[in-house]
């Protein structure tokens, strides 16, 4: 296993991460459901292989993929580094049971400790931005639990970059503990945040964490013009609008993915994480299976790297429209 530093923090993760969305499907968006026998081979199979690193949420299954992860993991679970979080909605009769409210976060911290069997959370982070409560108030509940003792390290989920950038400087300014991470959907199909969300993670010392690194599975390369996503799968169940991209350049795009991987006897998905893992600024890739077959097939990307002719090669046919004012910038950066 390779490890990374989470941001700018000592602690080290190891660069892929298993999320636990997957695990179960009660709720929310439906991202598959396991028998419990398999989670358990699966996260066997991680802990045999170094993976260190576990992600799951309050609203992944109104926490029953928290109590699953918690379950599986057994009297690993204070061996390895946990990362789940806030600000999903708990109760949709319940006006309080959501958001980044004081509150909230209070009551919610002490339920994933209860439901992960844990004392404390190794990575706590902020779902997404809350805009109906100040982020004073946030970052001030977010610090007194890591004085409490009963979180180590906060990170932000779907944030826009000001939002990262506002949030950490007010950190700075009032001493309080700050952001480390920042976990954003990112893949091939998906660089959106390199216009404004990866400066601003770089400028702060935040470590990104890319999760649907297939972006669903679509980049697995098990779907093609011939045989696209049938409507039962997950990727049709799920994705679509979830994950926006372009169908056509996508297939170009795995096309091409299927001759890098030919060239390196290994599979589309493994050149999909690789790409991924030549990014400086990503500390860990979070990834998802729905049985332990995929998750071999993805720890396999470890065992090789792209060229960077060929990381240089997925840039540039990947490469997303530069949106004003980056082309702007860009163009007179050096006046
Ligand atoms: N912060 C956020 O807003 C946010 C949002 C989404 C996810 N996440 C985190 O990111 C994690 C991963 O997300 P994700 O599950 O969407 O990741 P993903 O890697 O993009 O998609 C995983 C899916 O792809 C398919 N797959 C995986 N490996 C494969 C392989 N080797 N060959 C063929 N198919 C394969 C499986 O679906 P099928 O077999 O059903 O096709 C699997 O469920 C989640 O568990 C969660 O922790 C966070």
């Amino acid at each position: 296993m390779i490890y990374k530093n989470l941001g700018n923090t000592g602690l080290k993760v190891s660069v892929i991460c298993l999320g636990a969305m997957t695990f179960t499907e009660k709720g929310w968006r439906s991202a598959g459901k396991m028998e419990f026998s398999e989670i358990q081979k699966v996260v066997d199979y991680s802990l045999d292989k170094g993976i260190n690193f576990f992600d799951t949420a309050d609203i992944y299954a109104y926490g029953e993929s928290e109590e699953l992860l918690g379950k599986a993991l057994g009297n690993k679970k204070n061996d390895v580094i946990i990362a789940t979080k806030v600000r999903g909605v708990m109760d949709e009769n319940d006006p309080n049971n959501r958001g980044l409210s004081k509150h909230h976060i209070f009551k919610s911290i002490d339920d994933s400790l209860r439901r992960l069997g844990r004392d404390y959370i190794d990575l706590y982070q902020v779902h997404w931005w809350d805009n109906s409560t100040p982020i004073e108030e946030t970052i001030e509940a977010l610090n007194d639990l890591v004085r409490e003792g009963k979180v180590r390290y906060i990170g932000i989920s779907d944030f826009a970059g000001w939002q990262i950038t506002k949030s950490v400087m007010l950190q700075e300014m009032k001493n309080y503990s700050k952001f480390v991470s920042a976990q954003m959907y990112y893949s091939l199909l998906g660089r959106d945040i390199e216009f404004e969300v990866v400066p601003a993670c770089e400028d702060l010392g935040i470590g990104i964490l890319p999760w649907s690194p297939l972006a669903g599975g679509f980049l697995s390369g098990k779907y093609s013009r011939e045989n696209p996503p049938p409507t039962d799968s997950r990727y049709a169940r799920m994705e679509k609008p979830f994950l926006r991209f372009d169908f056509e350049k996508a297939y170009f795009i795995i096309d091409e993915m299927k001759k890098i991987a030919e060239k390196h006897n290994a599979t589309v998905s493994q050149v999909a994480l690789n790409w991924l893992r030549a990014k400086s600024f990503v500390s860990s890739i979070i990834i998802g299976v729905r049985n332990l077959e995929q998750l071999k097939d993805n720890l396999g990307s470890l065992d090789w790297e792209l060229t960077p002719e060929e990381v240089e090669y997925l840039d540039q046919i990947s490469e997303p429209e530069r949106p004003y004012p980056q082309w702007f910038l860009d163009m007179f950066a050096s006046l």
